[in-house]
Order: structure tokens, then sequence, then C-alpha cells
């Protein structure tokens, strides 16, 4: 049976970045002038006015100092408060697959292939910009890929889901090469007029290409992975083509990204920390043999805490690396982001953990050893 191994990444970063200080400028224009605009059932009492954001509330809160986004402009403007992002004719490629295909090309690349050896190809993101065709098959008529593609959505868990079904797809012999894509525009779910989530998530596009190991020249075999999901309330987005709402409307609206942030970090960080300790003791992987956590990057708080569960002891940044202070949440990419940009250090037979969890609830384990 052929062994699957990670054999590169890549990363596509949107070129727009904006900081804290920016983003809650324009929210804290927008609230006075919604204040403005409903002054007088404020005064009656009727409606409670929008309180400002703050800089210092959010680096607290969550760790997160900026996030780059495809569109500044849009988001920043207090008038409209969401990307301008223009509806693309059917000729064109759409938007997820072009900066899909941009950190495909990096992996490609890197892993010194070309998109015909793709034998499959999954994009694994937590929004899709539209139902059919597939975005995973523009990708792969971009790449001039043969065989097969296919969408799939596990929200901030889709890249450890789509690793594991990559690695299925190598070890029961349906592909050899396969390309799992992430693009991740979450400025397009957010609602930057909702306070306790303005903040939280960045857009980004991450690739990883799993090969058999006969096939594959170096890289990351994968020693084990494991899913689990549990239903919750606590993260979700109703949008829908049965149920559009009207996500331009002002304040909390469920037809965007709504959470219980809270009860996220209370039920998330016990329930993530005991599944990686249980495929640690499955797969005979002592916690000092772990060289290193690439942990899904929604809270830093929540990191620290799930690291100091697994490892005993408090992880240092090497342990356990950060990029959401730049990149911000963003979703199923952070994992991949913080391995692509943190992993070329490793020697051969150094092992480490890549994990994701999010809405569902949904989270996943993917063990590494770095081969020669
Ligand atoms: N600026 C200033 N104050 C704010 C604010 C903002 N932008 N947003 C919320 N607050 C206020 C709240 O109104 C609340 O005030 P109160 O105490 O008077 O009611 C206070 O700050 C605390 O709010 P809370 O929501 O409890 O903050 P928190 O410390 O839990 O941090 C999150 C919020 C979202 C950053 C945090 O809970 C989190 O990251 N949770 C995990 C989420 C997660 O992993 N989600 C997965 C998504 S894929």
């Amino acid at each position: 049976m052929s062994r699957p191994v990670i054999s590169a990444t890549g990363l596509y970063t949107p070129p727009h970045s904006i900081s804290n200080a920016e983003l809650v400028t324009s929210f804290n224009a927008w609230a006075d002038r919604w204040n403005g605009e409903h002054a007088e059932e404020i005064a009656a009492g009727t409606v409670q006015p929008k309180p400002h954001s703050s800089v210092e509330f959010i680096e607290k809160a969550s760790g997160i100092r900026s996030r780059y986004v495809v569109d500044k402009d849009g988001v920043l403007d207090p008038k409209r408060m969401t990307p301008n992002i223009a509806e693309r004719p059917n000729e064109e490629i759409s938007i997820l697959a072009e900066i899909a295909v941009k950190s495909a090309q990096e992996a490609l690349a890197k892993a010194g292939r070309e998109g015909k050896e793709i034998d499959a190809v999954i994009c694994a993101a937590s929004n899709m910009q539209r139902a059919y065709p597939a975005m995973a098959i523009e990708v792969q008529a971009a790449l001039g890929a043969p065989g097969f593609a296919f969408d799939m959505n596990v929200a901030c868990s889709s890249a450890t889901f789509g690793i594991q079904t990559a690695a299925d797809f190598v070890r029961a012999g349906h592909a050899k090469t396969v390309l799992m894509v992430n693009p991740e525009i979450c400025s397009g779910h957010l609602n930057f007029t909702d306070r306790d989530s303005h903040f939280i998530f960045g857009d980004v596009a991450t690739a990883v290409l799993v090969e058999s190991d006969d096939r594959a020249k170096a890289g990351w075999s994968i020693l084990g992975t494991h899913l689990k999901t549990q239903f919750s309330n606590n993260i979700r987005n109703n949008f829908g083509f049965l149920n559009r709402g009207d996500p331009e409307g002002a304040g909390k609206s469920d037809k965007l990204f709504v959470q219980e942030g809270r009860k996220v970090f209370k039920e998330v960080v016990p329930m993530v920390s005991q599944m990686i300790l249980a495929e640690m003791d499955r797969l005979n992987i002592k916690s000092t043999e772990l060289r290193r956590m690439w942990l899904h990057q929604a809270n830093a708080g929540m990191n620290r805490l799930i690291a100091e569960r697994v490892l005993g002891h408090e992880a240092s940044e090497d342990e356990s690396p950060t990029v959401l202070d730049t990149y911000a949440n963003t979703s199923s990419a952070g994992s991949i982001i913080a391995f692509h940009k943190h992993s070329s250090d490793f020697k051969a037979g150094e092992k480490g953990l890549i994990c994701s969890f999010g809405a569902g609830y949904s989270a996943g384990t993917v063990f590494v050893e770095k081969t020669a």
C-alpha cells in the first residue's frame, strides 16, 4: 500500500493589509453615522446606541494585529462596510479559483511538478462562492490537470479533512498526486458592522500537495490523521440559496458569520486537546517527541491553552508558532499558513502536528514526520 506524503505547500497572500487601528476607525465612523441616523429612537430609549470598538480590546481578546484582504477600500468605507468584489463573467476564472491557483503554483514549483501530473484536486474551504460547477474543477482546468476534482466544506477544519481525504485516495490507490487548496475570502462573509466579530477574519489561499511515497521526492510522511465533529450552534452562517436574508443589513445578521465566542473558547479547548492527546497515544508519540504544533489560528489564548495541555508546559513560539497576528483568522488556511511558514528548519525524523478546529464543531489532526 502506498504511504501518503505532504510533498509541498503553497501560500497566496492578498496585497492589502488592514491594521486594527484602520479597522476600528472605520467601524467607529460607521457606528457614529448609525447613531446619528437613529438619534430619535436612541433618545426615546427604543434602540441602543452602537458602542465604539477598540484596538486594545481586539489585541488583548484575540492576539490579532492586522489582516490581509482582497479589497481594502470597500471594507473600510463606513458607508459600505463590505469588500468590493465585482461579479465576473463565466468566461473568466472566479476569484476563489484564481487565488487557489496562485497558491497551488507555488506548491507545484516546490515539488517540481506540473499540473498535468495531478490526479485529483480538492477545494476545501469554508465558503464557496457558488454552488456549482465546483471551484475545484475550475482549478483543475486552470492547471491542466486530468482526473477528478470536487469541493468540500468543513468550515475552519476543511484543510485537515481535505488532507485525510487526499491521504485516503493515495492509500487506496485512487490517486498518486492530490492537490488540496484552501481559498478563503473571509472578508466576504464577515459582518464588518458587528463589533463582536468585525476584527476576526482575513483573506488568503493555501495549497497542500499530498503524494504517494514512491512518487514524492521529499517531504513529510503522514503518520496518522483523525477527524471529529460534534454539532453546535455556537458558530453559524445561515446564508444559502433557500434563505438569503439581507446580508447588507446593519448589526447582527445570521446570514453572515455569527458566533458565541466565549462558548466556543470554553468548549473547543478541551475537545481539541483531548483529541490530540488520544491520537498521540494511538500513534505512540510522546509530547517530548513533538517538535512543533501548527494549530488553527483563531485566538492566541485558545492556542496557548491547547498547546500547554498537550505539551505539559507553556509552549514557546518555536513549539506553537503564531500567524494570527498578521493574518487574523483565515478559517481553513490558518494551520497551513503556520506549517508553510514555520517548517523549513525541520530535520529528518522530527515530528509535528497540523491541527484545525472550528464550526460544526469540527476538528482534525494530521501528525507528520520529516523525511530525508
Ligand atoms: N471592542 C471593544 N469591546 C468589545 C468589542 C470590541 N470590538 N467586542 C466585544 N467587546 C466587549 C463585549 O461587549 C463585552 O462587554 P461586556 O463585558 O460589557 O459585556 C466584552 O468586550 C467581552 O466580550 P467577549 O465577547 O466576552 O470577549 P472575549 O474575551 O470572549 O473575546 C473573542 C471575544 C471572539 C475574541 C473570543 O471569545 C474568541 O476568539 N473565541 C474563540 C472564537 C473561535 O475560535 N471561533 C472560531 C471561529 S472559526
